[in-house]
């Protein structure tokens, strides 16, 4: 008897199809036309986008287009290779010095995407006899990490020092340790408190990576993110980063002053085996990065809009991820997921996008309408989201 390999995804087909049918699917939104950082054409109508994770508007700066422009003219439209083939251009080392001068690191390593990154860094690091130490609110690409690598894997409960404490207390000395966390969680917005997380690993002689990859460009002095804000950059061993978010295109990247760093080119396979980014790409992203080394201005009015959101949503009454806006994300939460996806598909029907996120890709078993800003938004567009999630919200009494 032959068994169909697709049988095991019974359940999320069952699922899917119960979604209420006058609902859009949520999964399957149609971008038509993109106006701009904050606007598109979706069924056809002018939408606000509140749900991307283009938190600094960097998707159409005018230097960051024509630097991608001038590269494929130049450099053609891809590499066809690997990094470690002839899938490095003099670009792609310029984009791993201009992450070295944002850093102020010694060592940059850029991939094809943040899950290579993290896929590439997790799993060669921490080897067959090793722990990774993880929060439990991890991303995919963590969680995958994981997997791939042969290390053995601990997670701690979201957030808490105490824990993380509790678990590395219980390991063996002499092994090597890798603790892994985020500085913004991407689903409900809210920050790591790091020094606390950073000092308990230091404690037992465990290295650490922080992923900043929903907190680049922002959070800090000069946008390094989390571990800047909260004053711990030199505990923190390697940072994870991605280009698909404040940098506005497509990449991922590590960045760490750990001496021996350059030896991963040779031996981390989501490096070696996979193709580099193409021309147009790296210079794109290097032209952004180097701009949200000076963006303050820009950092300032995205957290006047992340505030005026959160308030907004707040002071309505509706059920938050996080009591104050800890980053540019609020995450909405809605007790029953078919309410949840009439919500949204309510919300993109009067002309305001924002993602729906539901179990198991949500913390806690949460259904999430999860809003995220930019720095582009208007303080109207912002209103017009607020009093739209408002008007909704009163007609499924969800306030
Ligand atoms: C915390 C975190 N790490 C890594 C990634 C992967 O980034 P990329 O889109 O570059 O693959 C994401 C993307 O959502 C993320 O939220």
């Amino acid at each position: 008897m032959s068994i169909d390999l697709f049988d095991k995804f019974d359940p999320i087909i069952q699922r899917r199809d119960q979604l209420p049918k006058e609902a859009e699917n949520p999964f399957a939104v149609q971008m038509e036309k993109v106006l701009s950082q904050t606007v598109a054409i979706i069924n056809g109508r002018e939408t606000i986008l509140c749900g991307t994770n283009n938190y600094m508007g960097q998707t159409f700066d005018q230097e960051a287009m024509d630097a991608a422009k001038e590269a494929v003219d130049n450099f053609g439209t891809g590499t066809t290779g690997s990094r470690v083939l002839n899938g490095t251009y003099n670009s792609h080392i310029e984009l791993e010095d201009a992450l070295k001068e944002f850093y102020g690191t010694e060592h940059a390593m850029v991939f094809s995407t943040g899950y290579l990154a993290n896929l590439g860094i997790i799993s060669t690091l921490a080897g067959r006899d090793d722990y990774i130490i993880i929060d439990a609110d991890s991303h995919a690409s963590i969680y995958d990490a994981c997997q791939m690598g042969q290390a053995n894997i601990v997670r701690f409960k979201h957030n808490s020092a105490e824990d993380l404490e509790k678990r590395l207390r219980r390991l063996p000395e002499n092994v090597g340790k890798l603790v892994i966390v985020e500085g913004i969680y991407s689903m409900l917005g809210d920050e790591a408190p790091l020094p606390e997380l950073v000092a308990v690993s230091k404690k037992f002689g465990a290295s650490i990576i922080v992923d900043e990859a929903h907190s680049m460009g922002f959070c800090g002095e000069t946008g390094r993110g989390v571990a800047q804000a909260q004053g711990v950059e030199k505990d923190v061993d390697f940072i994870i980063g991605t280009f698909s978010k404040s940098v506005g295109t497509v990449g991922g990247f590590c960045v760490s002053n750990h001496p021996k760093f350059d030896v991963l080119r040779l031996v981390c396979r989501p490096y070696m085996f996979t193709a580099s980014l193409p021309p147009s790409v790296v210079a794109s992203a290097k032209t952004s990065v180097k701009q949200l080394m000076h963006a303050g201005n820009r950092a300032a009015v995205l957290w006047e809009n992340s505030r005026a959101l959160h308030k907004g949503l707040k002071d309505a009454g509706f059920k938050l991820g996080t009591d104050k806006a800890e980053s540019p994300i609020t995450a909405v939460c809605i007790d029953s997921d078919e309410v949840c996806t009439f919500f949204w598909s309510e919300l993109l029907r009067s002309g305001v996008y924002v993602n729906m996120a539901l179990p198991p890709a949500t913390p806690s078993g949460l259904n999430l309408l999860r809003c995220s800003v930019c720095a582009s938004h208007t303080p109207e567009q912002i209103q017009t989201v607020v009093a739209t999630f408002i008007e909704i919200g009163k007609k499924l009494d969800v306030i």
